[in-house]
């Protein structure tokens, strides 16, 4: 009943190139489009009693100016932040200051690629990762949130 009055909410961060879901790399990522993925998030959200915000950035500085908007602001966050797994401090740097649950979501088993994709920064400050599972890895993310969002985040 409290979610009906006052939905928790989980902020979604895409990084760069995945605008370019459902034409880039269909064989990897599928053809479902990032405003697909969005929608399906924000009603399955309204459905769950979460109140889901979606952004996508191919710019790091705008990933990291969101993440520090979003202090005090959210109860969990959904990131698949792309290539600035492998390679982004700032990110990973502005998403320790947020003390909610936070999930990686990757489209494509990182692990089955190339080498340089299985090192990811965020691995070890996320709650957890959901990697290789397609598109349904957000939506199984947005599942976990009903149950972690406004949790204290574990050590
Ligand atoms: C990705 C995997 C990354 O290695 C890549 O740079 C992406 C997408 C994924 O969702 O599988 O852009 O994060």
């Amino acid at each position: 009943m409290a979610n009906r009055i006052d939905p928790k909410k989980i902020l979604v961060v895409h990084g760069p190139n995945l605008n370019m879901l459902g034409i880039r790399e269909p064989e990897t990522y599928g053809h479902t489009t990032l405003a697909d993925i969005d929608a399906q998030l924000k009603k399955l959200g309204h459905q769950w009693g979460l109140d889901v915000e979606t952004f996508q950035s191919n710019h790091e500085g705008a990933i990291v100016d969101t993440l520090q908007h979003a202090h005090g602001e959210i109860s969990g966050l959904i990131i698949n932040p792309a290539a600035f797994t492998h390679t982004s401090i700032a990110v990973r740097d502005a998403l320790l200051t947020l003390a909610v649950p936070i999930i990686e979501v990757h489209i494509s088993n990182i692990h089955r690629r190339e080498a340089f994709r299985h090192r990811s920064f965020v691995a070890d400050i996320a709650t957890g990762q959901i990697i290789g599972l397609g598109v349904n890895g957000y939506y199984l993310a947005l599942r976990a949130m009903v149950d972690l969002a406004g949790a204290v985040k574990p050590d």
